[in-house]
């Protein structure tokens, strides 16, 4: 059983489904946790359940791919709990096009978003973390970042970045007992995959030895994990979640 009572947690894009799930997750735990997206009445609804399980919890509006926001994100959890235990970089966008009809805010928003957001969590949080010589940082990839996918050149290649990322800030901030895993999902059912054509849905699925698509809570679970004491040797690794979509 793990035990998160006492430990706080921040949790990016998590108005809704692999955010939400992780939020819950944490609380379930005994975590408190800040709930942070682009969209606030979502985070507030997320940060509500969480108080129903008996935690603290905080809603803050924040764009990831901001600098500035970031830095206010951490500055207000610290503000109101003093430390900072774990940081869930989970938010992340799509903007699908074939690479010839990509067109250049396509490009730049999901790097934005996917790969410059997750840097700016990771330097937000790793400031507190180094200090207190402790913390888990975990950021969420994609199977795509490592197979690549017709499509979604932007997604990938930001994918691929989180992916490079994790393993370096895994290596620079490993002396200061700061943990850094990324977890990669395959194919998951949430708003972003639920508009995915038919034809598309068939064609993963012939990729998974499981014969299923996964939910958002089977990704929360190995995040709870890393987050945890039981994750405390591991770090710089890519926990593939995919139903043995990659291996
Ligand atoms: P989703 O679209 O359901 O939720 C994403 C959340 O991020 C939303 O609440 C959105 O408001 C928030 N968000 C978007 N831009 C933001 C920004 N600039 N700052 C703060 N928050 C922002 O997506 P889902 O499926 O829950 O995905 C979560 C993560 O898992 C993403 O990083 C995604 O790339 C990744 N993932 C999802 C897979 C899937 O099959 N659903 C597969 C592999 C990875």
């Amino acid at each position: 059983m793990i035990d998160l009572h006492g430990k706080t947690a921040i949790v990016t894009g998590g108005a809704r489904g692999i955010g939400k799930a992780i939020v819950l997750r944490l609380a379930a735990a005994g975590a408190d946790v800040a709930v942070s997206d682009i969209d606030l009445v979502g985070a507030e609804a997320t940060a509500a359940e969480v108080a129903a399980l008996g935690c603290r919890s905080l809603a803050i509006r924040s764009d990831i791919s901001k600098w500035a926001d970031a830095e206010a994100l951490v500055e207000e959890a610290m503000a109101a709990w003093g430390r900072l235990d774990i940081f869930v970089n989970n938010a992340g966008i799509t903007r699908d096009a074939l690479l010839v009809r990509m067109d250049e805010a396509q490009w730049d928003s999901v790097l934005a978003v996917n790969l410059k957001g997750t840097f700016n969590g990771v330097k937000a949080a790793c400031k507190v973390m180094m200090k207190q010589r402790a913390g888990k940082i975990i950021n969420i990839a994609s199977v795509v970042g490592v197979m690549g996918n017709a499509g979604q050149a932007n997604y990938a290649a930001s994918k691929a970045g989180v992916i490079g990322l994790t393993k370096s800030a895994a290596k620079e901030l490993g002396g200061r007992n700061i943990q850094v895993n990324a977890v990669a999902p395959g194919y998951i059912e949430t708003d972003m995959t639920k508009d995915l054509p038919p034809a598309a849905k068939e064609a993963f699925l012939t990729l998974i030895p499981l014969k299923r698509s996964g939910s958002a809570g089977d990704v929360a679970d190995i995040v709870l994990f890393l987050a945890s004491p039981l994750a405390d040797y591991v770090t710089g690794q890519v926990v593939h979640v995919d139903g043995g979509m990659v291996m």
